[in-house]
């Protein structure tokens, strides 16, 4: 079954960019929406959704005010939004920032999602937002080492995730949004690096969250609908 709006939907990383996008967009079409975010935005403040600030997703006491947040709120779509980019190429490996992407990009989200579980249940659905860039079928160009790993690593947790909540009925979107105008692709605070819009971006990931069933959990698709090589 698709989800019905009005619904309760939680999204990370909501301050800026693709996440602020879907709050914005979810908050205009009637859903409950709690705006998870480390720090606020004027933008966010201003739409009138319920911010829920310092929610670093990748520490425990971020994850701990999550829950505490959200106590006793039954969540029909958890949206694991916030991630991050570095740039590791084979002339300058840096540990440091590889591990900081997995830590943010895949174990967060699992994480996360694990401590949420009792928000859910049946009908109730996950997503991630991954990249293709974790796509190994994909990978054509190379470089970026910290980031496909992260999201390479985001994808298979989250199929796994799909297979054990399958019997719970909770659905679970893999999502790669486009190449989008965010900061993440644009360091000079002009978006004019990306294909697509954060607003157009949200759209298309909101109408598959919509449509996503149990028949396809687990499927990695881009936001344009097409479905993705692992
Ligand atoms: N833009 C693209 O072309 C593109 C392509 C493929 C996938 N994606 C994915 O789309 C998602 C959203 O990215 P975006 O383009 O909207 O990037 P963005 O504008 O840079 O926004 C990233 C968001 O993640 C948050 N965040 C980062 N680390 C966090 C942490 N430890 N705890 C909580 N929040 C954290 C940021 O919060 P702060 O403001 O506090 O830093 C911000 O809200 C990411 O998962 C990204 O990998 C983007």
């Amino acid at each position: 079954m698709s989800t019905i709006t009005p619904s309760t939907i939680v999204i990370t990383g909501a301050n800026r960019g693709i996440g602020f996008a879907m709050a914005k967009l979810c908050q205009q079409r009637g859903d409950t929406v709690y705006a998870l975010c480390r720090q606020s935005s004027i933008a966010l403040d201003a739409l009138g959704v319920n911010v829920v600030e310092h929610i670093d997703v990748a520490t425990q006491v971020g994850v701990n005010k999550a829950v505490s947040a959200l106590k006793g709120v039954a969540i029909d779509l958890l949206i694991n939004n916030a991630g991050i980019l570095r740039d590791e190429q084979l002339s300058d490996l840096n540990q440091d920032t590889i591990l900081e992407q997995f830590n943010v990009n895949a174990l967060a989200p699992l994480c996360f999602s694990h401590a949420l579980l009792k928000n859910l249940s049946a009908g109730s659905k996950i997503a991630f937002i991954t990249s293709r860039m974790g796509s190994i079928t994909d990978n054509t160009s190379g470089g970026r080492y910290g980031y496909r790993m992260s999201k390479a690593a985001l994808n298979i947790a989250a199929v796994s995730l799909a297979r054990d909540l399958h019997d719970e009925s909770i659905a679970v979107g893999i999502y790669h949004p486009g190449y989008v105008q965010t900061e993440m692709v644009n360091n000079d605070g002009v978006l004019s690096n990306g294909d697509i819009s954060a607003d157009t971006a949200a759209e298309r990931l909101i109408t598959l969250m919509d449509q996503l069933t149990m028949a396809e959990t687990g499927v990695f698709k881009h936001s344009n609908g097409e479905t993705l090589p692992w």
